[in-house]
């Protein structure tokens, strides 16, 4: 099967989140079962695909609203990959550095709903011309949530109205929101299917999505279900949607997170030495960070935002800051600027129990996995969540909230088959509790011992997930 994926985000051309690595590592291991994957996605000015030699594959201008929007189609010289990659090159819109948040003023650019409509048009215009179209078009998240409704309802596209096309949700939060009015952007459909587009009187991306694609994948089970509970305005239509959804947990992508052969590690360590390993990367980023290294040391490492939960971590913190007991906290991310300067005076109050780095760095991200003794994610919203899987795979156990795909991917250690910390309730008690269960157990060598041998056996890799993408293509290509 051919399949392309269309996404704002592939890890290591252009990566903000999750969406990032499960796009830039799925293709890889759908390939690897005979399949044909491609990607595409804007061309930004990363510094990883400014670095890149492109062959030219097509170019041409398309109007939006009247205005002519000139694009290339770049193909990335790579075979490191294990997927193409293609760039879509539009002058004006996507040569700039940020994904989504402009880096120079920390705000979300301007003009995102009008960028990401040309994307998907000009994604649909170079699939128009080619003769080799794709067998499935596998969209993600709302910035590709409209290529389901053109699909569908655009004269222009009517020959390709029989591809098979996915959606996939990683997260509801953001919809690609506008008003109703900007359907003037995309090629003429009959004006009696707008409603296609509208969700509460907005032109909604993600809505028109769902309601268009073939199928729908959430990236958990749990997630799934929570959506038709609680998506930001969109329970109702998850909820009419069921049918065509499909819940499939995401993997990791097992080659790059290998303690053993990890580059970005200064201390490589396999199952086999992983007490040494362990060590010697703890000892040091608690050198670096100022920490003692003997003491348990508690990880968070994310986005600073609401979902994450990252409100919750000044006073969960401060908790044990104050307190007699003695634990380490390194804190990674960006986010939020008030959080950032409530943990930038947290730094000077609690000089060696605690240390923050304000910034995105994924080289320091893989030195706290195998380095630290728990990772904390006490997430509202976890639609999947991979820095548990990541942690895991470094020998290191995770304390969760118990939501979404951290509730399919961590069970308790007071279960029997359990190899985690899980919290159920969103509050400070409960996320206090979980984080004394793991100071407990720090100090409990041999169960400590054993949970690190538990983790660390466990398999995350898209194996088996990758088997479940190939069915659901199945399933929708034979029932339509
Ligand atoms: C988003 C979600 C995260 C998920 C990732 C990849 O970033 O917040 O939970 O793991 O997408 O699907």
């Amino acid at each position: 099967m051919n399949i392309l994926h269309i996404s704002a985000e592939c890890y290591p051309a252009a990566k903000v989140g999750g969406l990032g690595d499960v796009v830039g590592s799925l293709p890889k291991y759908l390939n690897q079962l005979d399949h044909s994957c491609d990607v595409v996605i804007p061309k930004y000015e990363t510094p990883w695909l400014n670095r890149q030699k492109y062959e030219h594959i097509y170019e041409s201008e398309i109007e939006m609203a009247g205005i002519s929007v000139s694009f290339q189609i770049l193909k990335v010289i790579n075979d490191e990959l294990g997927y193409d990659l293609y760039a879509v090159n539009i002058p004006g819109k996507f040569d700039r550095p940020g994904v989504y948040i402009d880096p120079w003023t920390g705000h979300a650019y301007w003009d995102e709903f009008e960028r990401f409509v040309s994307f998907q048009i000009i994604v649909l215009e170079w699939l128009k011309e080619s003769e080799d179209r794709p067998d499935i078009i596998h969209c993600h998240d709302h910035h590709t949530g409209l290529i389901p409704f053109m699909l569908s309802q655009c004269n222009r596209y009517r020959e390709m109205s029989d591809i098979p096309n996915v959606i996939t949700v990683h997260n509801a939060e953001y919809q690609g929101w506008a008003g109703l009015d900007r359907y003037v952007l995309l090629p003429a459909f009959s004006m009696r299917n707008i409603g296609l587009l509208d969700w509460n009187g907005q032109l909604n991306s993600l809505a028109a999505g769902l309601k268009c694609a073939w199928a729908i994948s959430t990236v958990s089970e749990s997630y799934m279900e929570e959506l038709c509970i609680e998506s930001n305005g969109l329970e109702q239509l998850f909820r009419d949607e069921f049918e065509k959804s499909f819940g499939i947990v995401n993997g990791i992508d097992a080659d790059i997170w290998d303690p053993a052969t990890d580059t970005l590690l200064d201390h490589n360590y396999s199952f086999r030495n992983r007490k040494k390993g362990k060590k010697e990367n703890k000892k040091q980023i608690c050198d670096e960070f100022g920490l003692n290294p003997e003491l348990p040391t508690i990880s968070f490492i994310g986005r600073l935002v609401r979902e994450k939960g990252a409100d919750l971590l000044p006073d969960l913190f401060r908790n044990y800051l104050y307190s007699e007991k003695e634990v380490n906290f390194i804190l990674l991310g960006t986010g939020d600027p008030q959080l950032h300067e409530i943990f930038t005076n947290m730094e000077h109050d609690h000089m060696g129990y605690f240390d923050a780095t304000l910034e995105y760095n994924e080289q320091l991200a893989h030195k706290i996995y195998a380095g630290s003794d728990f990772i904390l994610m006490p997430s509202r919203v976890e639609p999947c969540g991979l820095n548990q899987m990541f942690a895991m795979r470094y020998g290191t156990i995770p304390i969760v909230r118990s939501v979404g795909g951290l509730k399919d991917t961590v069970k308790d250690i007071s279960r029997e088959e359990g190899y985690g910390i899980t919290f159920q309730e969103f509050n400070l008690p409960d996320a206090a509790e979980a984080i004394e269960r793991a100071v407990d157990m720090y100090y409990d060598e041999k169960r400590m011992s054993s949970m690190i041998t538990k983790v660390m056996k466990l398999d995350f890799s898209w194996r088996s997930s990758a088997k479940k993408y190939i069915s659901m293509y199945n399933k929708i290509k034979s029932e339509n």
